[in-house]
């Protein structure tokens, strides 16, 4: 795998790689037991929309295959408490609740075939399909990565926000998979990085990637955004997504609707890029995407050190920007472009798109 690997399933557990220690230290932990996993995806050990979904696909099948069940129903009210255990981690990532009505629905079927004392098949078939959603999302970033990167300017400055990367993913990640692929292509990219207060998901994980991949960045502040959309030649915005509604409206990281507003003032062109399973077309706009609340630990301290008085804090981890701000929407099965109830309404139902954009 040409990225750092966050995830993996092996005989032993699963791995993680914890994300709140980068990029100081580079610490794995195995998972034995389903409830630490979904605690680790509660307090960040691993993040990004996607990659809590294979999270909580190799948390769910981890559940059943530790199981001491002893017939299929009393597996099928385990099964249940696990999934509502991973459900109650994060509320605004959508592809969380994809991955666990994928696995409802995988359950179901096999439940429909199995013996009553047999629940071996059910745990070894589970297994496999949390390695085929990882699977699957590593070949949807790279299908993001080659839609994307068609859609950037042939040199010149990006900018991003968070990390959509590979610690995001599981694969080569949605934005910085999109950069990331441009890059290999011989384009001559720089990266503007804002650290993304208060979890500091860009100044710690997206400029760690970056400089893995000998990429070049710079890093700055949030505040520093808006200055740069003026005055600093960028040429195109790539951003992740963690659910993006019916109509387009998408919810990102915190400071993602002020980026795009900028923006839109500087006429940057504003790209989202995220699978087809952050798609949430049960939600006609983006007012009805549930918003994290985080604690005020996180914007107070940082790395345990008080910065702020004992006051009282907002921490709401993601904003909604809506559609018109955003010029495109790449997923694993094509561009889609405004109006966007149509156009993403046909990636999500179809294979891929016929043609690379879907109008
Ligand atoms: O709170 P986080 O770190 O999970 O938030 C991550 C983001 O907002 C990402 O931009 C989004 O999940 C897309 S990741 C490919």
């Amino acid at each position: 795998m040409r990225s750092v690997e966050p995830i993996r399933w092996t005989p032993e557990g699963v791995v993680l790689l914890d994300q709140r220690r980068l990029p100081g230290e580079v610490v794995y932990h195995t998972y034995t037991d389903y409830r630490e996993l979904a605690v680790a995806i509660k307090d960040m050990v691993i993040r990004g929309a996607p990659a809590i979904g294979v999270a909580a696909a190799m948390g769910i099948a981890l559940g059943v295959l530790h199981s001491r069940a002893a017939s299929l129903e009393e597996l099928r009210a385990e099964f249940k408490t696990i999934c509502d255990t991973f459900a109650a981690t994060r509320p605004t990532a959508v592809d969380l609740f994809w991955a666990i009505g994928r696995f409802q629905r995988k359950f179901d079927s096999l439940a429909r075939n199995a013996a009553q004392n047999n629940l071996e098949p059910i745990k070894e078939a589970l297994a496999d399909e949390a390695q085929q959603v990882h699977r699957e999302r590593q070949l949807a970033d790279e299908a993001i990565g080659k839609f994307g990167a068609e859609l950037l300017p042939s040199s010149g400055r990006i900018m991003t926000q968070c990390n959509a990367g590979a610690l995001a993913t599981g694969g080569i990640g949605t934005a910085l998979g999109v950069i990331r692929v441009a890059a290999e292509s011989g384009r001559k990219l720089e990266v503007f990085v804002p650290e993304t207060r208060p979890y500091l998901q860009g100044a710690r994980l997206t400029a760690w990637e970056l400089q893995q991949d000998k990429i070049p960045l710079t890093l700055i502040t949030d505040n520093m955004v808006g200055h740069f959309l003026k005055t600093g030649g960028v040429g195109a915005i790539v951003v992740g997504a963690d659910r993006i509604a019916a109509n387009g409206d998408t919810a990102n990281k915190i400071g993602t609707y002020a980026m795009a507003v900028l923006a839109h003032e500087n006429r940057v062109p504003f790209f989202v890029a995220a699978p087809v399973s952050t798609l949430d077309l049960s939600l006609a706009s983006g007012d009805a995407i549930p918003i994290e609340q985080r604690p005020a630990d996180e914007v107070t301290h940082v790395h345990g050190v008080r910065l702020a008085p004992d006051v009282a804090v907002a921490n709401p981890a993601f904003d909604v920007t809506p559609a018109r701000f955003i010029a495109a929407i790449v997923t694993e099965r094509g561009v889609a472009r405004a109006p966007y109830e149509q156009s993403l309404r046909r990636l999500a139902q179809g294979a891929s798109a016929p043609s690379p954009v879907a109008r």
